[in-house]
């Protein structure tokens, strides 16, 4: 169970990445840019809203499986003190879900807006802070935290 969801987490995350990476780069575009916002924008925002919302299901549950909440057991001074268990335990966790959050209301901001200049400009914004955010607590592979990313 543990490990089916690990390798679905791992997965999604390709998912995760390309769509944000692809979000933020066509919304720049189309703002500055003056296009039309079509329904492939859309549907990029829409898949991407998507893949975080299922990676933030799956990372909950392998939080959950794999025992990352009982390490504030330990006391919360024993938590911070430790890299590893620091990262796991409080940062990736807590900078995902503001990510995943930001991205939603990106989405839901971009759709509210009513001209094509303003979606874009709204999206740009949200995705690319939701963007820093999520980048910077991925376990990259020279980070020290590395897990395996091909
Ligand atoms: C939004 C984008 C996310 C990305 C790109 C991402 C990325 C990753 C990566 C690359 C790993 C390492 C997998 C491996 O061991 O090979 C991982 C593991 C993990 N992630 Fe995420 N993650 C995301 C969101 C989340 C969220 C929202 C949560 C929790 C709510 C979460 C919880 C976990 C947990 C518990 C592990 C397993 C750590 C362990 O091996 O014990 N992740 N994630």
């Amino acid at each position: 169970m543990e490990t089916g969801f690990l390798h679905l987490h791992n997965l999604l995350r390709y998912f995760v990445v390309v769509l944000l990476i692809l979000a933020v780069v066509k919304s720049f575009i189309g703002w500055f840019g003056k296009k039309e916002y079509t329904s492939g924008d859309n549907k990029i925002s829409l898949f991407l809203l998507i893949s975080a919302h299922l990676q933030l299901v799956i990372g909950l549950a392998l939080y959950f499986l794999k025992g990352w909440n009982k390490q504030f057991e330990a006391g919360m001074a024993e938590v911070m003190k430790n890299e590893t268990i620091r990262f796991w335990a409080v940062e990736h966790i807590s900078s995902m879900i503001i990510g995943i959050a930001i991205i939603t209301l990106g989405r839901i901001m971009a759709k509210k807006a009513t001209t094509d200049s303003t979606k874009f400009r709204r999206q740009a914004v949200y995705f690319l802070l939701a963007m820093v955010l999520i980048f910077s607590a991925i376990p990259w592979p020279w980070s020290a935290v590395a897990r395996p990313w091909f």
